[in-house]
């Protein structure tokens, strides 16, 4: 099989597919024929040595693939060869084989492509995690989502449209803007950067939004830094701001006065960590949002499908702010 190989850290155009030996699945594990990956921010960084977690060299990197099941491994009776399937692994999603534990692998609707769903998978399960299992979005909340067409922000947007919220999403273009409406809900947008006047956007064009002064109930954040100081302007009564990533590259911090004295609650919302201590919610939402994507009620908004050789420029244009919506890869093409 072929599937790229970290052999020493660097930039994602340094990185070559190899031929490589077949895979075996162990107890407990799942071996899949990938027909499909998404490409996340994550992965970009992984190859170089930046991300959070870095893997010794050599090693297979890559996240998100979907295609169907070759074999499984001793003691597994909830998968079986030819079964459509959709996965999440830590490292050995960009290859033609993947072995994934039991707990990362999630049965796909027939309806639903594997380019679709490996481009979902990643974003819709944090989305998933931030509206429903941290905000505990519900019909006639209001919430705000800041880089609302990133990845993370389009899924969570459409999750909360979901379940009934009232959704605007913040964007820095009209671009970005129309991609917002086009998954049902509001957009603003917002080109300010420093503190100051974003706080002040968030207190007057965001709270008031509605037509009145109940503030927003929720506010995702995946940008952070400024963003994130001025999106608790815009929450009211018991309003919550979920933490979900740090796009800006800036780590904020939030006064702990503020939060008291208008009665706010900030939370994180890692994915990674709900597999650990939190895996049926995970597969509850997983069933839930790929049943959507199946039924067409909500949208993977896959903008590029790219070779399997050309996969690396991909992670270099994400590097490069070059894509909107999201990045697969036909790993057959
Ligand atoms: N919590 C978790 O488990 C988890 C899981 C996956 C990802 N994440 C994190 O969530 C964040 C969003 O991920 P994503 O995949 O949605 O990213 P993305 O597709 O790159 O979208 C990020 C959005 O943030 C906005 N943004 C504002 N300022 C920015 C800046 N200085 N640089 C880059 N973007 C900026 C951009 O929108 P505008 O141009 O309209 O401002 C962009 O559309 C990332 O930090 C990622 O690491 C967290």
């Amino acid at each position: 099989m072929r599937g790229f190989l970290i052999e020493t850290y660097g930039a994602p155009t340094s990185h070559r597919l190899h031929d490589m030996a077949g895979l075996t699945p162990g107890p407990g594990e799942i071996l899949i024929e990938n027909h499909a990956i998404g490409l996340n921010y994550p992965d970009a960084l992984m190859v170089q040595g930046k991300y959070q977690k870095r893997p010794e060299p050599p090693f297979r990197p890559g996240r998100d693939c979907a295609g169907v099941v070759l074999a499984v491994g001793e003691a597994i009776t909830e998968f079986k060869p030819g079964d459509p399937v959709v996965a999440q692994v830590f490292t050995g999603a960009f290859s033609e084989q993947v072995l994934a534990p039991l707990s990362r692998v999630f049965h796909r609707p027939e309806a639903v492509s594997a380019v679709d769903a490996a481009g979902a998978i990643t974003v819709f399960n944090t989305a998933y995690v931030a509206v429903s299992i941290r905000a505990g979005v519900k019909e006639g909340d209001r919430v705000v989502v800041t880089g609302a067409a990133g990845g993370v922000g389009l899924a969570a947007v459409q999750l909360a449209r979901a379940l009934g919220a009232q959704v605007l999403g913040i964007v820095s273009t009209e671009e970005k803007a129309q991609m917002v409406r086009d998954c049902g809900a509001d957009a603003l947008i917002v080109t300010e950067r420093e503190e100051e006047p974003l706080k002040q956007v968030f207190k007057d064009k965001v709270r008031r939004h509605w037509g009145d002064d109940r503030g927003a109930d929720v506010v995702i954040d995946t940008v952070g830094g400024a963003m994130f100081i001025a999106g608790l302007r815009c929450l009211g009564y018991e309003g919550r701001l979920v933490i979900v990533g740090f796009a800006s590259g800036d780590i904020p911090s939030a006064k702990a006065n503020y939060l008291l004295y208008n009665d706010l609650t900030v939370m994180g919302a890692p994915l990674d960590i709900h597999f650990d201590f939190a895996l049926d919610r995970i597969r509850t939402g997983t069933d839930w949002w790929l049943g959507l994507l199946a039924e067409g009620r909500i949208k993977a908004n896959v903008s590029e499908v790219l070779p399997f050789d050309r996969l690396m420029q991909g992670l270099q244009d994400i590097l490069d702010r070059k894509v909107a919506g999201k990045l697969a890869v036909d790993v057959r093409a």
